[in-house]
């Protein structure tokens, strides 16, 4: 399934120059999504790398909710939601993270998992990774366990498993 994840992604990922701004190429995954057997693919892929070592998969907006919600449902696990800033109404934990454009906050709120609760970390991108390295962050503050990082692509030039240094990395397909 691995492979056939792999290829669904080299078929079907569009690149995107010069968006969101001058100079980045966008990886654009949702032609992945949108065709259900490819889709299908990468979110087998994702609960296989982790099978049985974890209780709740959390997803980073946006597009890591649709990957964390597909595998909470596959794997009959809850599904948190990492949220950027100001989108949460309970009490939050914060961190701010700089992107490979710009900079954000995320947020997660301090209730919503019981203390220990092992936690599969999803998004469809891993690039600088400092989005998932504020989740992780993040979710050890609500007390969880990251038990690591699935990703459908990551950009290899852009280091992100430096700044996920000590994290169990997953990536369906690597450019
Ligand atoms: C993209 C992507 C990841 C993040 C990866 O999200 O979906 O979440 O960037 O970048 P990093 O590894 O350099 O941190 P984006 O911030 O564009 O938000 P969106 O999903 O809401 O469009």
């Amino acid at each position: 399934r691995a492979a056939h994840a792999r290829d669904a992604v080299d078929r079907l990922c569009a690149r995107v120059p010069d968006f969101p701004s001058p100079g980045i190429m966008f990886r654009d995954l949702t032609p992945v999504f949108s065709d259900a057997q490819a889709f299908r693919a990468v979110v087998d892929a994702l609960a296989d790398a982790f099978a049985g070592q974890f209780d709740a998969v959390a997803g980073v907006e946006a597009r890591g909710f649709l990957l964390a919600a597909a595998v909470g449902y596959a794997t009959g696990t809850g599904v948190v939601t990492v949220r950027k800033a100001g989108k949460l109404p309970r009490a939050v934990y914060r961190e701010s993270y700089d992107l490979e454009y710009g900079q954000a906050s995320l947020e997660i709120h301090q209730a919503d998992l019981p203390a220990g609760t092992r936690v599969l970390l999803l998004d469809d991108v891993l690039a600088t990774g400092g989005t998932l390295a504020a989740a992780g962050a993040l979710l050890e503050q609500a007390g969880a366990v990251v038990v690591g990082c699935g990703v459908v692509l990551e950009l290899a030039d852009l280091t992100g498993r430096a700044a996920l240094a000590g994290r169990r990395v997953h990536a369906l397909e690597t450019v």
